[in-house]
């Protein structure tokens, strides 16, 4: 009787803590923020490395832009890809957790899309019609604006 007891108490006890990790995982490290977006409340060096990110995003998407206008397919494969999934290799484990489900969806979500302008870039090659890539672009682009009205990076005091 003791046994089942004790093996009660383990069994709740594992529930409640993947409940609570389930929990963090969903919603992350947040806070509500003043100006009525959510903060992600990362340390130093977790901000950083995010916000240098993001000027790499704004270097790629000002270099797959003018590569598409200069119609060059290859320069388009190739800075697409960077910016891809292949840039989340090193993003540590420990500062995806403190991200929100809704911010790792958008924030994956560019990453793919910028793989499937560099796979189109290398399918069409040969046409000169570069509207279907400006369009990815400018749907790519949606996702830039759609995280920044959602979610903050406050500098930690
Ligand atoms: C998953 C969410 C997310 C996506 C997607 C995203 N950003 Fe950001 N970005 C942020 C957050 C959060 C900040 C910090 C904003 C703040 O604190 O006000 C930020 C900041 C920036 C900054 C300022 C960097 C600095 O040094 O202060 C730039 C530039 C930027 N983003 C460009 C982009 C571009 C370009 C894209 C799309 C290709 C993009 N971002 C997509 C979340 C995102």
């Amino acid at each position: 009787m003791k046994n089942i007891k004790l093996l009660w108490t383990i069994i709740i006890l594992l529930l409640a803590f993947s409940g609570f990790l389930v929990n963090k995982f969903i919603s992350g490290n947040v806070t509500p923020s003043e100006d009525g977006r959510t903060n992600v409340v990362l340390t130093k060096d977790e901000r950083n490395l995010v916000l240098s990110e993001m000027r790499a995003f704004l270097v790629s998407v000002q270099g797959v832009s003018q590569a598409i206008t200069e119609n060059d397919m290859v320069k388009v494969a190739q800075l697409a890809h960077k910016a891809g999934m292949a840039a989340e290799e090193n993003t540590p484990g420990s500062l995806l957790q403190k991200l929100p489900l809704g911010m790792k969806k958008l924030g994956f979500g560019t990453r793919n899309k910028f793989d499937e302008i560099s796979t189109t870039a290398k399918t069409t090659k040969t046409t000169k019609d570069t509207t279907v890539l400006r369009k990815q672009l400018d749907t790519l682009m949606l996702n830039c604006i759609a995280c920044h009205a959602i979610y903050r990076l406050p500098e930690p005091k």
